[in-house]
């Protein structure tokens, strides 16, 4: 029998071999899996990426024989009922032979929820649930997966980085540095997770930002995705920029109108640059229309994108309902520079059962809109 601190612990085991998939599992969910023996911990698993294995079926294939008589499989998520990419994993627990099973959450999608644990439990097996703490914790790690299941369609979060005051740039068009190192590294995180990223046109002409996910033993490049209504950032002067001119370039695409693709030196550009250019509907304005953005994310099948504003394209996202989940850094520092550029007011956007966190001197907090 497991007590139930060591039942917490072996919780957050799986939830740390859920984590290993970081970024990797698009569109599915990271799920994290493990096997004990007498109360020791006799194989781990983890699903690594999309296509690959599910986690409990890596727990049995580490573990290479039949689990011995009175072994618990511990899993993150409800064990999938469905043939998909891969067999049920309910086949290959039953097959197993164990008869035992702790579970960190149930699948979000209302069409599988609770069908596994039903399937488990009617062919014998003993299933319980995790700790509501833990269910929790589980059903947050997945929270990208969660939305695209309950809302069928891809989820759009947007980060901003402000000052005490409100400020997101010390002086408009210049790169200015607003949190420091620890916050800098969650946001790399961050961007490791999502497997796209955007920003507005005006945050390319003044940052000339890389937009990838750098690590000591890794550079990661997500699909970045430039908001440019006229392809300004293809003007001849600026056209040299980071995201257009480095070894990812075929990993950016450009959201434009019709004004953008009449430009014929600029499209030729993009072309020369191996930047791909997709037409989007625009606004009464002329500008990009805020919601382009999803469809574009449903068009290269992306169930997610980490949105790095600047301030005018978050503003007109989050005007028109077009975030769904907000990243907001909140440094202690001040600018009060004449030029300082302000950001949206995010009072008026509250977050639902926030995650707040301290990172050295700046502030995390994040959640649902
Ligand atoms: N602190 C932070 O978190 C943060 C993050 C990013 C940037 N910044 C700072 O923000 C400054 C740049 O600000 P910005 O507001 O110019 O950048 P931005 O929001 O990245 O770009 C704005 C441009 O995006 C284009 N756009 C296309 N469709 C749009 C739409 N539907 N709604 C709004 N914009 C649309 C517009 O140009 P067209 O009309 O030509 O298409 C617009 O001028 C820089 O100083 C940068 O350092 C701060």
């Amino acid at each position: 029998m497991l007590d139930s601190g060591k039942i917490a612990s072996l919780f957050d085991r799986v939830l740390d071999l859920a984590r290993l998939g970081w970024g990797n599992t698009h569109p599915n969910p990271m799920v994290g899996a493990l096997i004990v023996e007498n109360g020791d911990v006799v194989a781990e698993g983890y699903h690594k990426e999309v296509g690959a294995v599910h986690a409990e079926v890596a727990a049995f294939s580490t573990l290479g024989r039949k689990p011995r008589e009175g072994a618990a499989l511990f899993v993150s998520l409800e064990p999938c009922s469905t043939h998909g990419r891969t067999p049920p994993c309910t086949d290959a627990i039953l097959r197993s032979g164990i008869k035992k099973v702790y579970v960190g959450c149930s699948d979000p999608n209302p069409k599988h929820s609770s069908r596994g644990l039903d399937i488990l439990r009617e062919s014998g097996m003993s299933v319980e649930l995790s700790s509501e703490k833990d269910q929790n914790r589980a059903t947050r790690l997945n929270f990208v997966f969660n939305h695209n299941m309950l809302k069928n369609s891809p989820l759009i979060a947007l980060k901003m980085a402000e000052t005490k005051n409100g400020m997101v740039a010390e002086i408009q068009g210049v790169p200015s540095r607003i949190t420091e190192a620890e916050a800098r590294a969650n946001m790399m995180h961050w961007r490791r997770f999502f497997p796209a990223i955007c920003v507005g046109a005006g945050t390319v002409l003044s940052d000339d930002p890389s937009l990838t996910a750098r690590f000591p033993a890794e550079t990661w490049c997500p699909l970045r995705i430039i908001v440019d209504s006229n392809l300004v950032t293809l003007g001849s002067l600026v056209s040299d920029r980071v995201i257009y001119t480095d070894q990812f370039a075929d990993r950016t695409i450009i959201l434009t109108t019709s004004h953008g693709l009449s430009r014929q030196d600029r499209v030729s550009r993009a072309k020369e640059l191996g930047v791909r250019l997709v037409e989007v509907a625009e606004d009464e304005t002329g500008r990009a229309k805020p919601d382009a953005l999803r469809s574009a994310l449903n068009q290269f099948e992306m169930n997610a994108v980490y949105c790095e504003g600047g301030p005018t394209l978050a503003r007109s996202l989050l005007n028109t309902g077009n975030v769904d989940y907000l990243f907001k850094y909140r440094s202690p520092k001040v600018f009060d520079h004449e030029q300082a550029l302000s950001g949206p007011d995010l009072h008026d956007f509250p977050i639902k059962e926030p995650v707040k966190e301290s990172l050295g001197e700046d502030y995390l907090t994040h959640g649902f809109l």
